[in-house]
């Protein structure tokens, strides 16, 4: 069974992916509870790190609960990320997940995110000089490569490894790909092919059913899927995947009852921390997930997402309660 450091997983764990705006403490914690092995924060800014911006400090806060979590950071100037590594180890994680593949232009220009696709060494010596100024666990995510032509997972894979990274979740897809096409898991089953490979290898990109992580485990045979978009508003989905591996059945989705509760959860976990006004913000987009499906929805939608107040988000939630308690969701 797969470990990062000492941090002992078990067999083909499944990892909630870093997600801006989207991988907060209260939707971590869902998805803890309905069976996320691992949670990742979203990216935090190296730079804003050390310059104590608000807004990336507010971002390492962790629930006990939550564990084992990996703070995420980004930058590509060593004495910034050595100095962001200290900072973020005052937060007590369980791992700094270093990210090599956020394909987004203000990133990658600085040579941050994927950018440092282009320049393997410096991606390399970057994540030694981390491991060597921390006694945590060491993960990287990363893409393929820049480009179809500069495909080198393999050999960046164990580079990385022979530095001292504890574990590396890779994004079937290039940066130029950005997010357009399917992910190609072909090359991250070569990486864990490698016979050199001792660290888990966890996949990446489209799992969005059951059936897709199992096949990421059995046709390819890495050691752990890592989910981002298919548990946006549905935290179950983790759950779900699991059930059909013990199973190999479907779960019954959740009820209406359990997708209010986890959205009144949500929002109020999201308040707690946040306060009222960001929370209610930021809680926006996942309920269009949590009540897909659902005809004639739209009323309640827009009372969710356009309302100021949590008072009447809530009463949305209520009314929702009232005029569909009784809806069936099919899986
Ligand atoms: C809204 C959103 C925000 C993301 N933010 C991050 C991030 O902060 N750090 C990161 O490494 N990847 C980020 N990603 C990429 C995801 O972690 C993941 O690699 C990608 O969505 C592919 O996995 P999926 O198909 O399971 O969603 C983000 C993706 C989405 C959709």
């Amino acid at each position: 069974m797969p470990k990062i450091g000492d941090i002992q997983l078990p067999d083909f764990p499944l990892l909630l992916a870093p997600m801006e705006d989207v991988s907060d403490p209260p939707f971590r914690a869902l998805c803890k509870e309905q069976g996320a092995d691992v949670v990742y924060t979203e990216f935090i800014s190296s730079e804003g790190l050390i310059r104590d911006a608000a807004k990336s400090v507010m971002k390492l806060d962790i629930y006990e609960k939550e564990r084992p979590v990996g703070i995420q950071i980004f930058g590509a100037n060593l004495d910034s990320m050595l100095q962001s590594v200290e900072i973020v180890e005052k937060s007590g994680p369980d791992i700094i997940d270093i990210n090599f593949g956020c394909p987004v232009k203000k990133v990658v220009s600085k040579g941050a995110g994927a950018g440092i696709l282009k320049d393997i060494d410096l991606m390399v010596s970057l994540t030694k000089a981390m491991v060597e100024h921390t006694k945590l666990p060491i993960t990287v995510k990363t893409r393929l490569g820049w480009d179809s032509d500069s495909i080198k997972i393999v050999e960046v894979a164990e580079r990385l490894q022979d530095v001292g990274c504890k574990a590396i979740s890779i994004h079937g897809r290039t940066r130029v790909q950005m997010y357009k096409g399917e992910a190609d898991w072909r090359p991250i089953a070569e990486v864990k092919n490698n016979q050199r490979m001792h660290i888990p290898v966890f996949g990446n990109g489209d799992v969005d059913t059951p059936e897709m992580a199992m096949k990421m485990r059995d046709e390819y045979g890495l050691d752990g899927a890592m989910i981002g978009r298919a548990s946006i508003g549905y935290p179950w989905f983790f759950k779900e995947v699991k059930h059909y591996f013990k199973t190999g059945t479907h779960a019954a989705p959740p009820t209406m009852e359990e997708r209010v509760q986890a959205a009144r959860r949500h929002l109020q976990m999201a308040i707690d921390w946040k306060g009222e006004q960001l929370g209610v913000f930021e809680t926006r987009r996942h309920y269009t997930n949590y009540f897909k499906g659902i005809p004639n929805f739209k009323e309640y939608r827009m009372k969710m997402v356009t309302s100021d107040h949590s008072v009447d988000v809530f009463e949305a939630f209520d009314e929702v309660m009232e005029k569909f308690g009784d809806f069936e969701f099919v899986s």
